[in-house]
């Protein structure tokens, strides 16, 4: 069966990656025989001057009924020029709702071939490798009310909401047991509790779904302050780190510096199986639109590149194709042609398309051999 994966390239830096990552994908479709049809389609504001909505509507709905999204990136100086109302509907967020993808799977791992250019020391990072499982649809990017006010006194206000019900915490808490299950590995989870209720009940929720259905699996609790200390002190104490939408999101930037780069870090969002039998799935780079370097031709596309592994693994079901790319992966990482984010000082660096011409050459050399 022929697998359908949309591709929304998105602003910033993400259509530059993502070229890169469609080559990737259409080299397994070409030499591998992967049955993959690929089609690629605006978000943000080019589809706004097209269809005054940050993407097509009917796109929008098609998300769900495809086997995989892949995702570039959002935001930028013109973004942010949008009407609000704009900015608020049809955005990211809401297509991670629609699609309902709300455990999101961020894997960090130190490559050995990239010790030489993480500021960390290398016995620290060497052998880091661990998973942010990140809640997706619902904490403070969600909850209600929210929004800003000018009280009668000509006062600015502005508040949002963090929420979460205990069968949303249950559901993703359980995406990072059968993960650490899988893994032969453990769970932090990571909250406030010391402070915030919201945290109180996550604790709570972890605790009982861990006591009836995984007290096999070794479980901590962390707060989220001594967490971000411990994950760059020592982050091979950590395997699966369990934490909701703005903790996640905001720890998985933060190992990314046990990897050497943000542009090393790819991620998948999976929603339930629903009535058809269909689990949506997408998958998105971690690193944003990086306005600063877009459009220069020098963001690294590894990490889009990676989102390819992870989609032959998890929606193609093709676990040796996944592990092919990996092998291409660490043979472009052992060569010194590298983007400036993961080239040593004083080195020169490479073009985004290089790199991506080094992994398809990479993947060539591999398939004669
Ligand atoms: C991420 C990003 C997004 C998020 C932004 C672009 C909305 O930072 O995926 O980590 O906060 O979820
Ligand atoms: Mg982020």
């Amino acid at each position: 069966m022929v697998s359908k994966v949309v591709v929304l390239p998105g602003e910033g830096v993400g259509p530059e990656v993502i070229t890169e990552a469609v080559r990737v994908l259409n080299w397994f479709k070409v030499h591998r025989g992967v049955e993959v049809d690929i089609h690629s389609e605006l978000y943000g504001v080019e589809a706004f001057s097209k269809y005054g909505q940050l993407i097509d509507i009917d796109v929008f709905n098609s998300l769900v009924q495809v086997d995989a999204v892949l995702f570039g990136a959002t935001g930028g100086p013109k973004f942010d020029k949008l009407p609000t109302a704009i900015r608020r509907s049809h955005n990211l967020l809401a297509i991670r709702k629609h699609m309902g993808t709300y455990a999101n799977l961020r894997p960090i791992k130190t490559f050995d071939e990239l010790i030489g250019i993480i500021p960390l020391k290398a016995s620290v990072v060497r052998g880091a490798d661990l998973v942010v499982v990140r809640e997706l649809n619902g904490g403070v990017y969600f909850g209600q009310p929210r929004g800003r006010i000018t009280m009668a006194d000509g006062i600015e206000s502005a508040t949002n909401t963090l929420s979460y019900t205990a069968p949303e915490i249950e559901r993703i808490a359980r995406v990072a047991f059968n993960l650490a299950r899988v893994r032969n590995g453990h769970v932090h989870s990571v909250d406030k509790s010391n402070v915030l209720e919201v945290y109180s009940l996550w604790r709570d929720v972890v605790d009982k779904l861990h006591k009836s259905e995984f007290s096999d699996i070794p479980l901590a609790h962390i707060l989220v302050d001594n967490c971000a200390m411990q994950i760059i002190n020592d982050p091979k104490r950590f395997d699966v780190v369990l934490a909701d939408n703005m903790i996640g999101d905001i720890l998985s930037d933060l190992a990314g510096a046990i990897t050497g780069s943000l542009g090393m870090l790819p991620s998948v969002s999976f929603g339930d199986v629903n009535e058809e039998g269909r689990r949506c799935a997408l998958y998105e780079p971690v690193h944003g639109s990086a306005p600063d370097i877009a459009g220069q031709g020098i963001a690294n596309p590894l990490a889009a590149i990676m989102c390819i592994g992870l989609l032959l693994k998890h929606s193609l079901q093709l676990p040796d194709e996944a592990l092919y790319l990996d092998n291409a992966i660490q043979k472009v990482l052992a060569s010194d042609c590298r983007t400036p984010d993961i080239q040593l000082l004083g080195k020169e660096s490479v073009s985004t398309s290089v790199m991506g011409d080094e992994v398809i050459g990479a993947l060539n050399e591999l398939s004669k051999g």
